[in-house]
């Protein structure tokens, strides 16, 4: 049921700060900020390495995931788009375990991926929205995400709770590889504590990002920028808004701006530029600058500090609160589904049943 909201996609886009608090209540305990016991059939420091392998936006979760393990726990990750995964011959350590992410659990090169790794006798995981779905059977462990039912076909809450379950293992993997100390530990939960209220208020930008996306309703091609775990949310912005606006849309990491796409740049190229002010904001703003130069219009999502630290002219900043480094890619999540949401809405496309697609992609 739809209630009061025009589409699925709407509903459970303000889902969000509701079931991100579900999915991370599973994981860790909010009244002492730290790690509940581990439903986990190993170690994290019996590994040297995980491999990830899902599909479409499941995948972007978990290339997010990918900079968390590596950044909090210093566990590399083997992350592939499960239709490469599954043909590509790689080799399995034994000393590894393997996360295989679906909404809804059925996806059958994710699950072809998820048995090429089971051959090779490691651990799997199945982190999933539907329970009851052939990933989560298959797997030696279940993470549900808890997002409840997700009915439009474009992911969004089940996106941010993928999240949430991957920045949580992260922590017990830092926890548990000796990287992260109690104290980390408690600081880090408390950080994850803020994201279903940050994620509220980002939820009341909806005037100011339906205004951009009137604009961005208007034009054939749009290029979405980011560095570090922004990387795969500028990936997510632009598979979002091609799939139900239909606007050719391209992610890059910024810093492969001069190695292809700033061929592109002109007046009517718009740039989404996702920036939090973190460590290499700075090097955002250099490509912002690059964009600017050759006429682009930038619309930069951002926060107070990086609007006030861009030094670039912009044709929009849509400012979100301030977001601590964990969080980011759950709270900057949001605007970047909005955009293509009301983008959609302008067009007025088919926003829950886009062309050509389907919610659950059973065959190869
Ligand atoms: O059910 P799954 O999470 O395995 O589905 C994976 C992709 O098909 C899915 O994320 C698809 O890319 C979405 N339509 C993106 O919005």
């Amino acid at each position: 049921d739809k209630g009061n909201y025009r589409h699925f996609m709407e509903k459970e886009i303000r889902e969000q700060p509701e079931v991100i608090s579900h999915a991370l209540a599973n994981h860790v305990d909010f009244t002492t900020n730290r790690l509940r016991p581990s439903t986990l059939p190993f170690n994290f420091k019996d590994l040297d390495r995980i491999a990830i392998s899902a599909c479409g936006t499941a995948y972007l979760s978990g290339l997010v995931g990918k900079y968390w393990f590596e950044r909090y726990a210093r566990l590399p990750v083997d992350i592939d788009i499960a239709s490469e995964f599954r043909y590509r011959e790689m080799p399995i350590s034994k000393k590894s375990a393997a996360f295989f992410i679906s909404q809804s659990g059925e996806t059958a090169d994710t699950l072809a991926s998820l048995r090429y790794c089971k051959a090779a006798g490691i651990p799997i995981g199945a982190i999933v929205n539907v329970r009851d779905s052939t990933i989560a059977r298959e797997s030696d462990v279940v993470l549900p995400i808890l997002a409840g039912p997700e009915v439009g076909v474009a992911s969004t809450k089940a996106f941010t709770c993928q999240l949430a379950v991957l920045a949580s293992l992260a922590i017990r993997a830092g926890v548990e590889r000796g990287f992260l100390n109690e104290e980390d530990e408690k600081r880090l939960i408390a950080e994850l504590a803020e994201a279903p209220r940050l994620a509220t208020d980002v939820l009341k930008l909806d005037e100011q990002i339906n205004e951009v996306a009137r604009d961005l309703s208007q034009v054939d091609h749009v290029l979405y920028l980011g560095r570090d775990t922004s990387y795969p949310l500028a990936l997510e912005g632009a598979l979002k808004l091609k799939e139900i606006s239909y606007i050719h849309a391209e992610g890059y990491a910024a810093g492969e701006l001069k190695h292809g796409p700033i061929a592109l740049i002109d007046e009517s190229m718009p740039v989404v530029v996702i920036a939090p002010h973190d460590r290499i904001f700075d090097k955002s703003v250099s490509n912002m600058q690059e964009v600017a130069a050759r006429g682009g219009r930038i619309i930069l999502i951002t926060d107070e500090k990086g609007k006030n630290a861009s030094a670039t002219e912009t044709a929009e900043t849509i400012v979100l609160p301030e977001v601590p480094e964990i969080i980011c890619p759950i709270i900057y999540a949001l605007p970047v589904q909005m955009l293509a949401y009301y983008t959609a809405v302008h067009m007025g496309t088919d926003v829950d049943q886009p062309r050509n697609l389907a919610k659950s992609v059973t065959v190869e």
